[in-house]
């Protein structure tokens, strides 16, 4: 079986866009794939992080995936700083990436802003850490939301230099798999940006944990333009409000943008919106009663971790310690 890895960031609270765009399909992976998923408490203090919303945070996401379906049965499920390899193998790429590479990450740019002076050195190497956590496993698929697109190509840059310069064929190329329905959920407040976690605005994003009369509000609020809903997709021209809000439901209903213009296209935003609003809801609570339960039993849910990790450093220690040893460390 091919070896699958992901993350998330316990910056938050999971939304909408985390779901659709990667949990979602983590689900089937654990069948088909050796899966591995990792909540990265190490990315998220890239940012500010109160150390006990983060301890909160952290668990509050590994109850989230496991109730969005990952079996902690069934795949590797465990917090990146459990697993001592990840910032190891860190280290090395951050001396093998080019600060020349580093300078044209989109993501950089974004969260750094205009003052770029007073971002974190971590956040600059964020995606050197990224590029440690798959090449730790040797892991070959990674599906993840667009977005990642560029840090995957930048961990695809890092070993086949370390594999250059060091004269081995040691960690392997990876493959991107993004879904092509709801690969980049929009903010509720501007088509134009991504939904996020870390955004200002909560009305920007549907939350996992949002209970009914919140999603539907939200969703009331959400921007959208005048005209009706159009009858095909190439409709959607110069409209990322009315795009996003159809792929929502799409991506909910798992099916196509075309499916849901056939049933919808022609109506109002008011009637779409609520039809929106009964999916979301629909399919949320189940996954938040469900992560309510998971969160009663703290200790249960930390055990898990903890085997998690424990399973994670099997695979992960002997890779990295190959490696260091290729770069020329002396054994412990
Ligand atoms: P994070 O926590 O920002 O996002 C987790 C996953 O959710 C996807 N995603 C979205 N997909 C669609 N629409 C959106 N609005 C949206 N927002 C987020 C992201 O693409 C991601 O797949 N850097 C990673 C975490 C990470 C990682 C890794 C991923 C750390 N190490 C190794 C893969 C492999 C991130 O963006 O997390």
């Amino acid at each position: 079986m091919q070896r699958v890895f992901s993350g998330i960031q316990p910056s938050g609270i999971p939304t909408l866009g985390n779901y659709l765009g990667a949990i979602r399909n983590w689900v089937p992976m654990q069948d088909t794939h050796e899966s591995i998923f990792c909540v990265v408490d190490l990315h998220a203090i890239t940012v500010w992080q109160d150390p006990k919303e983060l301890a909160a945070q952290t668990r509050e996401m590994a109850a989230a995936l496991i109730a969005c379906g990952l079996d902690p049965h069934r795949c590797i499920l465990f917090v990146q700083s459990h697993v001592h390899a990840h910032a190891r193998l860190a280290w090395i790429f951050n001396c093998v990436a080019r600060l020349g590479w580093l300078n044209r990450m989109t993501q950089f740019k974004d969260k750094a802003g205009k003052d770029r002076e007073s971002a974190s050195a971590g956040l600059y190497v964020y995606p050197n850490l990224m590029a440690a956590d798959i090449h730790a496993y040797h892991a070959v698929k990674v599906p993840v939301g667009d977005d990642q697109k560029q840090h995957l190509e930048l961990a695809n840059d890092i070993a086949q230099k370390f594999n250059h310069d060091y004269g081995v064929e040691f960690f392997p190329t990876i493959e991107p798999m993004i879904q092509t329905v709801a690969a980049r959920v929009m903010s509720l407040r501007d088509g134009s940006k991504k939904m996020s976690k870390s955004d200002a605005s909560d009305q920007s994003r549907i939350n996992l944990t949002d209970d009914a009369d919140t999603i539907a509000l939200k969703i009331r609020r959400a921007k959208t333009d005048p005209e009706p809903l159009p009858e095909h997709v190439s409709g959607f021209e110069g409209r990322p409000e009315a795009r996003n809000l159809v792929g929502i439901l799409a991506g909910i209903g798992n099916t196509t943008p075309d499916a849901v213009l056939r049933e919808h296209g022609g109506k109002g935003f008011g009637a779409f919106k609520e039809v929106l609003a009964e999916a979301l809801v629909a399919h949320l609570s189940p996954i938040q009663a469900e992560m309510n339960r998971l969160l009663e039993d703290k200790g249960a849910l930390d055990a898990a971790l903890r085997l998690g990790a424990q399973r994670a450093a099997a695979i992960a220690e002997p890779i990295v310690t190959e490696a260091e040893r290729l770069v020329g460390f002396l054994p412990r």
